[in-house]
């Protein structure tokens, strides 16, 4: 039930479980990360302290023990929680990951960064953490490995919707909305990187046909489980795309999408492929200044406006730039653009 995201009857099952067996670690340890699912924190870590009282040397439980203590700001006990996980199970890939997090957060740049390369050196997925390390280095890669994304958006889908919420991110809705009036017919739509399934909710009135690609195969349910989407694909989507039917769709929207892939000229030339003659296409972009693209220390990309006006030339008229909020991070407003463009 938990791991399907049934979180009200993984509740029921864990608690009746308690009672039965109020000695067994790992109940405490499940009811621990149901609780960090839904966003129950103090609970979470109640329950991860139970768990960790009766088996002291779980390591998963130390470094969700570790993701309770930084959310609820107690950074420097969260840190000894993700070592300990570490100390107790240095294979483990997430404490790498979460404390890896935590350090650059602080600043502490050259720690993080000795960390990745001692989870390479251990043998631990050298794409995954070359991607920290590049990002946490400042070199720009093209884009974000398959394994990484298809990791990062598994561990977070359960809680993805709620989080996203509580941080102010709408461009699934604003998308729709831009689409909307400048278009009022039925649409056959691609929605790369589909995640949960917003942009699909947010275009459900104006869809005949709805398509969704991802990677993350946990997003995808959630996306299923709306029942809107009419085909639903798990795969990267440059290799989906190439492999579909040219001019099958009057829409492709990829609503913060381009903040896994810096380089999107491929991109570009098999959306224009996949669109029928004066389709469109809309996305979100975190935008940066001056470079065509770069890659932020949050591990995701941002473009420019210069260099996404330069790929339209291919075969696009910009209809729509405009500027926007994408959400908060870290409690500022993150800048970011909104497009349509039209196929010529
Ligand atoms: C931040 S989420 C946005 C989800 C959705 N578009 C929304 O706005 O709510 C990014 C999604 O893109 C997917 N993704 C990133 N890179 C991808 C790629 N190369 N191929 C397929 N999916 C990708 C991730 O798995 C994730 O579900």
């Amino acid at each position: 039930m938990l791991e399907a995201g049934r979180f009200d009857e993984a509740h029921a099952l864990l608690s009746r479980a308690r009672v039965l067996s109020p000695s067994t670690p790992l109940i405490h340890y499940r009811l621990g990360l149901l609780f960090n699912d839904i966003g129950r924190t103090a609970e979470a870590l109640e329950a991860l302290d139970t768990s960790l009282s009766l088996q002291p040397d779980n390591a998963r439980a130390h470094n969700n023990r570790g993701s309770a203590l930084q959310l609820l700001g107690r950074a420097s006990e969260a840190e000894q929680a993700f070592q300990r996980a570490l100390d107790l199970d240095p294979d483990l890939e997430l404490p790498y990951i979460n404390l890896g997090h935590l350090l650059e957060e602080q600043g502490k740049v050259r720690q993080a960064t000795n960390l990745y390369e001692r989870a390479i050196a251990r043998g631990l997925d050298p794409t995954l953490f070359s991607h920290y390390l590049a990002a946490v280095s400042g070199k720009i890669t093209h884009r974000a490995p398959d394994r990484w994304v298809s990791a990062t958006f598994d561990n977070f889908a359960p809680t993805f919707d709620a989080r996203l919420r509580s941080l102010g991110y709408n461009a699934p809705r604003k998308l729709a909305a831009i689409v909307r009036s400048h278009m009022d017919e039925r649409l056959d739509v691609l929605d790369l990187g589909c995640g949960t399934g917003q942009c699909g909710l947010s275009l459900a009135q104006q869809k005949r046909y709805l398509v969704g690609v991802d990677l993350s195969e946990k997003m995808l349910g959630q996306a299923r489980a709306l029942g809107i989407y009419d085909e639903l694909h798990l795969a990267e989507l440059h290799t989906w795309m190439r492999g579909a039917a040219a001019a099958r769709f009057d829409l492709v929207i990829a609503a913060d999408v381009f903040i896994y892939i810096g380089l999107l000229g491929d991109l570009f030339q098999e959306t224009v492929r996949n669109l029928r003659p004066g389709g469109w296409f809309a996305f979100s972009t975190e935008e940066c200044g001056s470079a065509d693209y770069m890659l932020r220390r949050t591990g995701r990309y941002a473009q420019s406006e210069t260099y996404i006006r330069r790929l339209s030339e291919l075969a696009f008229t910009v209809v729509v730039a405009d500027p926007t909020i994408i959400r908060l991070e870290s409690g500022k407003p993150l800048m970011g653009r909104l497009y349509l463009l039209q196929k010529q």
